[in-house]
């Protein structure tokens, strides 16, 4: 991990203006002092996405994204800090220092290299073949399977000859030594037979990376045959758990929710009836690593595995791993058909869109599994099942929850509510539920919702100076950083209130830079795009300002009290001189301008 000092950091950021940076993704219009367009992060139809030149930085009213420009290619790219550093310097043509290397490193980031090289050279070949004379035959199939040019060339779809060392001849050609060829996964080197080709008459389907690189690649043979599908083995640039199939398409989605299936065509045929958002993990089952992925995006998900038993399975078992993540995740039915790929080709795209709205709870879905394992008709079994039900509805950390649950099990399963619940209520005591929530085992806890005045007032205080700086002089009589309580505020603060001391002036998104987490980064972002409404004449103005002011400076003074040593005399003095300059400017009309 490259590390850059601060001063180049600023000088990168300062050098690439961010509305000149974004515009190259967003159409942004000038309204007063900012731009506005539509948000690329989350589907609406009037632009709440804002960009502040003054400010240099961005901020979405509609989903509180927000940061500075490298914030922003971090979260639209999906680019790591140093990405953003390096397409940024080098858009405005700054040389960065070169890291060192260790031989070892160096040896392996060339390594590296050439194998992304080698795999683009080998989807190049796939794809001309595939369109060449030689390739009729898989491009017939393709057609068969009701293909478009358009899908075929967005998937960069190709055809790997029936010569079993073409592709081997091929690089060779290219200059690419035996070494490197045999760790690309494409080549198997053998003593005795000499250098053998992974793929050789097959219909090829590249597989990327999130940056649309292309790392391994899956064949299927033309008809029937075994195996059906070879996959590339794993290698320094191929990790399949962690790699999502049509993933460098759907992260651009607008919608709230990925559809994972289970193989090639079936997303290849979803993106091709309008769902961008389709992804597959590929011949292998889901892994906390995948989920981990669909994380990072935001998504949830929507699962259209096989309606088969095997498929079924797997969905009982990427369910758990899904929620493990913090993804909530609802399962389409696709009955009569077997895959989406059948299913669209049957009934189409508006059908499919149904069976999306009607997905149904991942919990009632495994429950409906369960259900098969029992006799409903025979007593006993009819109650082990509703225990069974119970012990997995205490699962849900929390009450609310619980009961919901309960209902929709009550209402589907012809079952008292009140039964129900008591018998979740006697299996927790049994089993010891605590009152708490257990945190999850991946410490992803749901985001809180509540919306603090006291975190907006805070907000609404730092934006309004950096906004107008005059004010500054008159808030810094009553206000130090420590003031300000929630989370990060207090750091945010502290290095406000040094920029305003310092000749450079103010500068809100050097501070977005101090924090290495995109979290944080977006917080800052609200921090400084923080407003209200309803204040249009000066005068409501400063009456705002100084309740404001008042409400912060309260709150901090009764959080110290709380911690106050009593025997501590400075800080009670402290305190009570605080109280007097507070009781104060509550009285005298003082203008902090
Ligand atoms: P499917 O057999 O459901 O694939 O296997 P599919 O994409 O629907 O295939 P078509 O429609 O018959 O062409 C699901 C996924 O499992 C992996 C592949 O990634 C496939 O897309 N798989 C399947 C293999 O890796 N090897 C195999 O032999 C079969
Ligand atoms: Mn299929």
């Amino acid at each position: 991990m490259p590390f850059y000092s601060d001063d180049i950091i600023e000088e990168v950021r300062s050098r690439n203006d961010i509305v000149d940076v974004i515009s190259q993704y967003v159409h942004l219009q000038k309204k007063g002092s900012s731009y506005f367009g539509l948000c690329p992060f989350h589907n609406e139809k009037t632009g709440s996405f804002s960009v502040t030149p003054s400010k240099q930085m961005y901020y979405c009213f509609g989903c509180g994204a927000g940061g500075n420009v490298f914030t922003f290619l971090m979260n639209y790219e999906n680019f790591t800090f140093s990405e953003a550093m390096e397409a940024l310097a080098d858009r405005a043509g700054i040389s960065l220092p070169k890291q060192e290397m260790t031989g070892a490193a160096r040896a392996e980031a060339d390594k590296r290299n050439q194998l992304f090289e080698i795999n683009r050279e080998a989807a190049t070949y796939f794809y001309s073949l595939l369109r060449s004379e030689k390739g009729k035959f898989a491009h017939d199939y393709f057609v068969k399977r009701e293909l478009s040019p358009e899908t075929m060339q967005k998937f960069g779809l190709g055809y790997s000859d029936k010569y079993s060392d073409d592709l081997y001849r091929y690089l060779r050609g290219k200059g690419y030594t035996d070494d490197v060829l045999k760790d690309s996964g494409l080549i198997t080197i053998d003593e005795k037979r000499g250098a053998h080709d992974k793929f050789w008459n097959r219909a090829m389907f590249p597989i990327m990376d999130p940056n649309s690189k292309v790392v391994a690649f899956g064949g299927r043979v033309m008809g029937e045959g075994e195996p059906k599908y070879l996959n590339s083995p794993e290698t320094m640039i191929f990790n399949k758990s962690r790699t999502l199939y049509g993933l460098h398409i759907a992260r651009r989605t607008k919608k709230e929710q990925f559809i994972l299936c289970e193989g090639y065509m079936d997303v290849i045929a979803l993106h091709q009836a309008g769902f961008d958002n389709a992804i597959a993990s590929l011949g292998t089952a889901l892994t906390s690593g995948h989920a981990n992925m669909i994380k990072r995006y935001g998504k949830d998900v929507y699962l259209s595995y096989d309606s088969d038993g095997a498929g079924t399975k797997a969905a009982l078992r990427a369910i758990p791993i899904l929620k493990e993540a913090g993804i909530t995740c609802k399962v389409i039915n696709m009955h009569p058909y077997k895959d989406p790929d059948e299913f669209i080709k049957n009934l189409g795209q508006e059908a499919y869109q149904q069976r999306i709205d009607q997905a149904e709870n991942s919990f009632m879905f495994t429950l409906r599994i369960l259900e098969r394992d029992y006799n409903m008709k025979d007593p006993e079994s009819k109650t082990k099942f509703y225990h069974e039900v119970a012990n997995r509805i205490l699962e849900f950390p929390d009450e609310l929850e619980r009961n919901n649950y309960i209902e929709a099990v009550a209402s589907k399963y012809q079952v008292g509510f009140e039964q129900m619940r008591q018998m979740v209520n006697r299996m927790g005591t049994k089993v010891g539920l605590a009152s708490e929530p257990k945190p999850l085992k991946s410490g992803v806890q749901k985001k809180q919702t509540r919306e603090d005045g006291m975190m907006k007032s805070q907000r609404l205080m730092l934006t309004w100076l950096v906004e107008q700086p005059s004010l500054y002089q008159g808030v810094k009589a009553y206000l130090v950083p420590e003031d300000f309580t929630e989370g990060i505020y207090a750091k945010v603060a502290g290095e406000l209130f040094s920029q305003f001391e310092e000749a450079d002036g103010v500068n809100p998104a050097k501070i977005v830079s101090m924090f290495a987490d995109e979290e944080q980064q977006r917080q800052v972002a609200e921090i400084f795009n923080t407003s209200v409404d309803g204040i249009e004449k000066q005068a409501d103005f400063e009456k705002a300002i100084k309740e404001t002011l008042l409400r912060i400076k309260q709150n901090s003074m009764e959080q110290k009290q709380r911690n106050l040593d009593p025997t501590d005399m400075a800080g009670l003095s402290q305190m009570i001189e605080d109280k007097r300059r507070l009781q104060e400017l509550e009285k005298l009309h003082i203008s902090l301008k």
